[in-house]
C-alpha cells in the first residue's frame, strides 16, 4: 500500500463514530479532537473523495458549537459591560471525541484559529460536494461562530502551537479572515441564509490590523504585542518567521502569493526554517521535543510552492516526508534528528514519551500535498504514481 492510501486508511480508522478525528490515537495528550487539526483532515478527506467522512466531521463541529453556544451570549454581555471575560467562558480549542469539553480545564483552550479554520474547511466542503442541505443544517453553528469571532479575534489568545497566550498571532488572524471570507462568499451566492453580521467590515478591520501591526521589515511576524504582557518575548521570536505564516496566503488567501510581504515572509521561512535536504521547523527557538522538523509544515511549504508554480521544490519536500514514515507507513508529528535545541529533547521524552505518531494532521497534509502536486504538474491528465486507485 502506498503512503497516500495508507494516509486515508489511518484517518478513516481513527475517526470516531461521532465524526470527530482524534489528533493521535496513542499519544495520551492528543486523544481529543481539535478544530484546527480536524479542518485540515476533513479537507484532505474531501480531496481524496471521502466526502462522507468530512461531512460527518462538520456535523460533529456543528453539534459541539450548538451545545456551547450559550457561552457566546454570556461572553457578549460580559464584554459589553466592560467585564473581564471568565477564562472558561470561551469556546474550547479541543473536545472529547463525544463532543464535550474536557473535564480537566488545565489545557490552554483559548485558541481562536480553529474557529476560522472550520468555516474555511466547511466552505471548501460545500464547494466540492454542493451539499447545500448540510449548509442549512449548520446555519446556526455558523452564525454562532461568526458572532464569537467578532468578539474574540482581537483578544490575546494561544497561538496554533498552543503557546504565548498574551499575544495576538498573524496566523490566527488570517484564519478568521479566511473563514469569514469563505462563508461570506457562500452567503453572497445565496447558498446560506444567515444574518449579514457586518462580515465584510470585520474582514476589512482585521486585514487593516495585519497591515498595520503584523509587518516588520517588510515581512509578516510571528506575534503582535498588545498591552503589557507579563512574559516579554525577545524581538527575534516576536518578529521572527514562523512556518504557519504560510497560511496567510495558502489556504486562507488573505494576501495573494505574489504579495511582496508574503514573498519576503516565505523567503525568511526558507532561509531560517527549512533544513537543507530535510523538513521545516516551526520557528527558531522551538524547544518542544527539542524543536524538530514538522511533517505537516513541510507539506504546507510544498502546498505553497505548488500554488506559486514551483512544483519541483514541492516534490523535494514530498520525498523527504515519505522518508519519515515508519515501517507501518505512519507519519509522526515531527522528526527530531536535527533538533534546534537538543538539550530539550530528553526533557519532553521523559515528560510525555515518544513523539506523537501517527499524527492525523501529518497524514492529511501529505494527502493535500500529493493532490496539489498532481494539479500543478499534471496538465496532460495522467495520474502521478502513488495517487489514484481505490479510496479516491
Ligand atoms: C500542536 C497543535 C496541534 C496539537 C494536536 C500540538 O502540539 O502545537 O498545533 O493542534 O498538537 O495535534
Amino acid at each position: 500500500m502506498n503512503l497516500y492510501e495508507k494516509s486515508i486508511e489511518v484517518i478513516l480508522a481513527n475517526q470516531h463514530q461521532s465524526g470527530a478525528y482524534i489528533a493521535c490515537p496513542i499519544f495520551p495528550n492528543y486523544r481529543y479532537c481539535w478544530l484546527r487539526d480536524g479542518s485540515f483532515i476533513a479537507y484532505a478527506m474531501d480531496l481524496s473523495g471521502n466526502h462522507s467522512s468530512a461531512g460527518k466531521f462538520y456535523r460533529w463541529v456543528g453539534r459541539v458549537i450548538d451545545r456551547y453556544s450559550e457561552k457566546v451570549t454570556i461572553l457578549a454581555s460580559q464584554l459589553q459591560n466592560g467585564q473581564k471575560p471568565d477564562p472558561t467562558g470561551i469556546l474550547n480549542t479541543r473536545f472529547t471525541l463525544e463532543g464535550y469539553e474536557e473535564a480537566d480545564q488545565g489545557w490552554g483552550n483559548f485558541q481562536v484559529d480553529g474557529y476560522g479554520s472550520w468555516l474555511w474547511g466547511l466552505a471548501e466542503h460545500i464547494n466540492i460536494t454542493k451539499d447545500h442541505t448540510l449548509l442549512a443544517e449548520l446555519a446556526e453553528a455558523i452564525t454562532t461562530t461568526i458572532e464569537y469571532l467578532k468578539l474574540v479575534w482581537g483578544l490575546p489568545n494561544y497561538d496554533c502551537w498552543e503557546e504565548h497566550p498574551e499575544y495576538l498571532h498573524p496566523y490566527s488572524l488570517s484564519t478568521t479572515v479566511g473563514g469569514l471570507a469563505a462563508i461570506n462568499s457562500l452567503r453572497l451566492q445565496g447558498l446560506i441564509n444567515i444574518p449579514e453580521l457586518e462580515i465584510e467590515q470585520l474582514i476589512g478591520t482585521i486585514k487593516q490590523t495585519m497591515v498595520e501591526k503584523a509587518v516588520v521589515d517588510g515581512r509578516f511576524i510571528k506575534h503582535i504585542q498588545v498591552g503589557q504582557p507579563t512574559q516579554k518575548l525577545p524581538p527575534q521570536i516576536l518578529n521572527g518567521p514562523d512556518a504557519s505564516l504560510l497560511g496567510i496566503a495558502v489556504p486562507y488567501g488573505v494576501f495573494p502569493i505574489q504579495d511582496e510581504t508574503m514573498s519576503a515572509t516565505v523567503e525568511a521561512i526558507e532561509k531560517e526554517l527549512w533544513l537543507a535536504g530535510g523538513g521545516v521547523y516551526r520557528y527558531q527557538g522551538d524547544v518542544y521535543y527539542g524543536g524538530g522538523e514538522w511533517i505537516l509544515l513541510s507539506a504546507w511549504l510544498g502546498w505553497y510552492y505548488c500554488r506559486a508554480g514551483e512544483p519541483a521544490k514541492a516534490q523535494q519536500l514530498r520525498g523527504w516526508i515519505e522518508s519519515t514514515a515508519n515501517e507501518n507507513g505512519e507519519l509522526p508529528e515531527q522528526v527530531c534528528e536535527n533538533p534546534l535545541a537538543p538539550k530539550e529533547k530528553p526533557v519532553w521524552l521523559d515528560k510525555w514519551g515518544p513523539v506523537a505518531s501517527p499524527l492525523l494532521w501529518s497524514h492529511a497534509m501529505y494527502i493535500i500535498l500529493v493532490n496539489e502536486i498532481e494539479k500543478a504538474t499534471n496538465h496532460a491528465g495522467a495520474t502521478l504514481p502513488g495517487i489514484g486507485g481505490p479510496g479516491r
